[in-house]
């Protein structure tokens, strides 16, 4: 796909179809994130790819930070969290680059996967202690996010329709709403 085109096109999913991503096409989304930039270039984030059913089952029924939030992600081949040793990135202006590094990671890893026709969507509403159990987290690592990686079903399901209604996904502001030039006027 043409570049602007994966960034056009991209949108979160939340419905999978029941087919494997094959491991060189995995293998490409992970080098995507080795070599996304970050603080320093000291590359603090680590991820766990999971892709054993009874785990995915396991972070499906209890991984949400409430109720079954998460339960979509069940039928996703492969399940990956994004997590980050803070300790080895950095701070500034009392911002925690920690989470800058994994996020531009982690999105380079989404966009990676959407030039492969495969979809995914961030998730914040987890329990961080539920994931470390089910994973086996140590302490010292945060989980800044997790996302399913999957082939889009071509319907979507009445929980992804719900999600998108909530969030108005398909809404942006105009540029001139976020963009000044020369000096803040906005
Ligand atoms: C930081 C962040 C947290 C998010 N958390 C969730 C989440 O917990 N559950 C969910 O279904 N979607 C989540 N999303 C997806 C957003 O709802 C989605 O990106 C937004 O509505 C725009 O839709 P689009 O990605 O289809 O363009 C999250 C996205 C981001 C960037």
């Amino acid at each position: 796909m043409e570049f602007d085109k994966v960034i056009i096109s991209r949108k979160s999913i939340r419905s999978f179809q029941n087919k494997e991503i094959p491991e060189e096409v995995l293998n490409d989304i992970m080098e995507a994130a080795r070599l996304s930039p970050s603080f320093q270039n000291r590359q603090c984030w680590q991820f766990v790819v999971v892709q054993n059913k009874n785990i995915i089952k396991d972070l499906a029924l209890r991984s949400g930070m409430i109720s079954k939030v998460n339960f979509f992600i069940k039928d996703a081949p492969v399940v990956i969290i994004a997590c980050a040793d803070p300790a080895k990135s950095g701070t500034m202006n009392k911002q925690n680059y920690y989470l800058v590094d994994t996020a531009i990671a982690f999105q380079q890893m989404m966009l990676s996967a959407w030039n492969y026709g495969i979809g995914s969507c961030w998730l914040a509403a987890f329990n961080e202690q539920k994931v470390r159990e089910i994973l086996n987290i140590p302490p010292n690592i945060r989980v800044v996010a997790l996302s399913p990686f999957g082939y889009p079903k071509e319907k979507e399901t009445l929980y992804g329709k719900t999600v998108k209604m909530f969030a108005q996904s398909k809404k942006r502001n105009d540029l001139n709403k976020i963009v000044c030039y020369d000096k803040w006027n906005l």
